[in-house]
């Protein structure tokens, strides 16, 4: 099999396609010929030794993918050699060939494409937890989704689609606007040129949010909650503020770290808010929710509710290429990798 090699922190070029034999399934695992896997921040954060989750270097990163099953380890039930799945994988995504648990594997709708079944798992299952099992998004509501023209961003701009009238602030650069739009957003707000906590009041009033799903992090936070309504609801899922230009600066851990809030229980009592925090990498031992989950966003799809946007395919050949991509913001929705 081959798989993209981070050979040790650095710039996209340490990256390397390296042959290695093919693993077996073990009992209960499924071996998945991959057809296309996914691209997210947390990997690109991987390469640059910004993600505390990675594996120690050298290493194969990677949370999703999308193929055909080929074998199956002892007691595996519910697939079958042949089948076209997307799986969820601790690491070891970015590869032409995976073993997985059977739990981690969804059968994919005959109408999705492989790209989109890469494109699915990590964004949809995040914004989908935030907006339905931290939160339970009810009609009338309003959130604001940051980095909406990113791959989480759309999904949680798509989902919100799905209960009515929900009415969505998006942060995004101008040119994304558009896109945005067309995945849902009612608002889209350049966050580059307007302060979107002025533009929020401007429209609704003070404190006026339900929801408000933040991976920017540090002030933002602050920012985020005091938008929130009584009841109100601040999910942070990262930090990406932490990480401006591939790298982490002391000043800016000690900035963002003076920026964070500090609230009390008994401040958010007193307040009638909440903050949550959602982390879909350390989920891994809550393999009910996380499978509960994901058929929901399967049958959606069927439904034709939601659909993964995916922006570019590069091969694994190019996968410099494809993380200075999206290291560059230059995305709207998934990049994707394809053996
Ligand atoms: N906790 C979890 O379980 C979980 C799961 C998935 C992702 N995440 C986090 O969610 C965030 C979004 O992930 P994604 O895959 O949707 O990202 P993505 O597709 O790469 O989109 C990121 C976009 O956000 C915008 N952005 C705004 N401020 C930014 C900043 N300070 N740094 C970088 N980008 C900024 C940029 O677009 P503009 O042109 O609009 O500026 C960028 O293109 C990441 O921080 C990621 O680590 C967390």
């Amino acid at each position: 099999m081959q798989a993209i090699w981070i050979t040790k922190h650095g710039a996209p070029k340490v990256l390397e396609v390296r042959e290695s034999p093919d693993p077996d399934p073990a009992a209960g695992e499924v071996r998945i010929r991959v057809r296309a896997a996914g691209l997210n921040f947390a990997e690109v954060m991987a390469r640059q030794g910004l993600y505390p989750d990675a594996p120690k270097t050298p290493c194969v990163v990677g949370y999703e993918v999308a193929g055909e099953v080929d074998a199956l380890g002892e007691g595996v039930s519910d697939v079958k050699v042949g089948d076209r799945v997307a799986a969820m994988t601790r690491f070891g995504g970015h590869a032409s060939v995976v073993v997985v648990p059977e739990a981690r594997v969804f059968a994919m709708p005959e109408s999705m494409s492989f790209e989109e079944g890469a494109a699915l798992p990590v964004n949809y299952l995040t914004a989908y937890h935030m907006l339905f099992e931290i939160k339970r998004v009810r009609p009338g509501e309003k959130v604001l989704v940051h980095m909406a023209a990113g791959g989480v961003g759309t999904a949680a701009l798509q989902l919100c689609r799905t209960v009515d009238d929900v009415t969505t602030y998006g942060t995004c650069s101008a040119k994304k606007h558009e896109y945005a739009r067309g995945h849902g957003c009612d608002h889209p707000i350049d966050y580059r040129s307007e302060d979107y906590a002025e533009v929020i009041r401007r429209d609704l009033g003070d404190k006026q949010l339900d929801l408000v799903l933040d991976a920017l992090g540090g002030r933002d936070w602050k920012k985020g909650y005091e938008l929130l309504r009584s009841t109100g609801t601040l999910v942070a899922f990262g930090w990406a503020n932490m990480n401006v230009g591939g790298k982490r600066s002391l000043l800016r851990v000690v900035s963002q770290m003076a920026g964070l809030p500090r609230y009390t229980p008994m401040k958010m009592m007193q307040d009638n808010r909440s903050i949550a925090g959602v982390n879909m990498g350390h989920l891994w031992h809550e393999g009910a929710m996380v499978r509960r989950e994901g058929l929901a966003l399967m049958k959606l799809y069927e439904e034709g509710k939601i659909k993964p946007h995916v922006d570019r395919v590069f091969s694994f050949a190019e996968a410099a290429a494809a993380h200075e991509y999206l290291e560059s913001g230059k995305n709207v929705g998934k990049v994707v990798l394809t053996p």
